[in-house]
C-alpha cells in the first residue's frame, strides 16, 4: 500500500480512510449500521454453520443442517461444491507462500476447519502473518478461540462491504507497504449487485505494493445453481450468482494479473491430485476460483 495510504490507515479513527471512501462504498457503510448478521438467531439458517455442515464440522444448529440438506436435495454436488473449494482455498495458500508472499488478509474466513489459512501458511513460511476478517459475531468469537493463537494471527469481526474499516482493522498485525495476499474465498457471492462487489475487491487491492495478490473463488451461475441457492434466500446472507465473466472481472477491477491456469473450476486449480481425477470432479461443481498478481 502506498506510503499516504499506509499512514492514513495508521490513522485509525481519524477518517483518514473514510475520506477515500467511494460514494457507493459510503453508502454501504450507512446501511451497514443498522443491520447486524443473524448467526446468534438460533431461528434463521446461517451460511457459516451451513459451509460447516458441509465441510463434516460440529458448529451447526439444526436449522442450518435443514437448509443445508435442502440445498443438497436440490443439488446433490453441493457438499463436493464446498470441499473442493476449501481445497482450492489450501492449495491457494501453499502456492503463494511458496512464492515468498508472507501476509495474508482473509476476508470471509467462515467457522474453523481444516487447513486454516494461518497453518498452511506457516507450514511454508514460519513467520507469516494472518488476519482473518468476518462480520459473523459467532465466527469471530470461534475464531478468537481457535484461530488467533500465536502473535502472527488475528481475528477481526468486520464487514467486507465497509473495506475501509477492513484494512483499518488489519493494519495493527499486517504491514501495507510489503506484498499482501488478498482472500476473497466463497465470500463474494454474499455481496448483492447494489453492494458493488467490485469497487470493494478495487478499494481493498488498490494501494498494495507490486506482488502482492488476489484470490478468489464464487459460485457461478448455472442452471443448476439457480436453482440450488434458493434455501440462501431465507439465511443470513442470500448467494448472487455471477458469470465466469463477472467473476473475471474482480482480478480486473483490482489489476490482478490472473496466474496459470487462469480461472477455472476449483478442482482444475493446480490440482495435487491426477488430472483426471479433478476433471472428473470439475465438472461437478460450479464454483470458479483463480489467483491474480499485480505487477
Ligand atoms: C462459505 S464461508 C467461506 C469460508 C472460507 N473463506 C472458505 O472458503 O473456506 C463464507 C463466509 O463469508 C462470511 N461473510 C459473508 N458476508 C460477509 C461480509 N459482508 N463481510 C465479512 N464476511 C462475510 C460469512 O460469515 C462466512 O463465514
Amino acid at each position: 500500500m502506498a506510503q499516504d495510504t499506509a499512514r492514513a490507515v495508521a490513522r485509525k479513527g481519524s477518517g483518514g480512510v473514510s475520506e477515500r471512501l467511494d460514494a457507493d462504498l459510503l453508502g454501504n457503510r450507512r446501511a451497514l449500521g443498522a443491520e447486524r448478521p443473524g448467526s446468534l438467531d438460533p431461528n434463521t439458517p446461517n451460511v457459516a454453520r451451513m459451509y460447516d455442515f458441509y465441510l463434516g464440522g460440529r458448529d451447526n444448529l439444526a436449522v442450518d443442517r435443514a437448509a443445508a440438506e435442502a440445498a443438497e436435495r436440490l443439488n446433490p454436488d453441493t457438499r463436493l461444491c464446498a470441499l473442493a473449494n476449501r481445497a482450492f482455498l489450501g492449495r491457494a495458500v501453499r502456492y503463494l507462500a511458496e512464492q515468498g508472499v508472507r501476509q495474508f488478509l482473509d476476508i470471509g474466513t467462515g467457522l474453523p476447519a481444516m487447513g486454516n489459512v494461518h497453518e498452511v501458511a506457516q507450514s511454508v513460511v514460519p513467520g507469516a502473518r494472518t488476519v482473518y476478517v468476518d462480520y459473523d459475531p459467532l465466527v469471530a468469537i470461534h475464531g478468537r478461540a481457535l484461530l488467533a493463537r500465536d502473535a502472527r494471527t488475528e481475528m477481526v469481526q468486520a464487514d467486507m462491504r465497509d473495506p475501509a474499516a477492513v484494512l483499518e482493522s488489519a493494519a495493527g498485525l499486517l504491514d501495507f507497504r510489503e506484498p499482501v495476499a488478498v482472500l476473497l474465498v466463497a465470500s463474494l457471492h454474499f455481496i448483492a449487485s447494489q453492494q458493488d462487489p467490485y469497487a470493494i475487491a478495487r478499494y481493498l487491492m488498490q494501494e498494495t505494493e507490486a506482488g502482492s495478490h488476489l484470490v478468489v473463488s464464487h459460485v457461478v451461475w448455472t442452471e443448476t445453481t439457480v436453482r440450488a441457492v434458493a434455501p440462501y434466500e431465507g439465511a443470513s446472507a442470500p448467494v448472487t450468482l455471477r458469470s465466469e465473466q463477472d467473476i473475471a472481472g474482480f482480478f480486473t477491477v483490482a489489476a490482478a494479473a490472473l496466474v496459470e491456469p487462469g480461472l477455472v473450476r476449483v478442482p482444475l486449480w493446480r490440482p495435487e491430485v491426477a488430472v483426471e481425477l479433478a476433471a472428473e470432479d470439475a465438472v461437478r461443481v460450479d464454483i470458479v476460483g483463480g489467483v491474480g498478481r499485480r505487477g
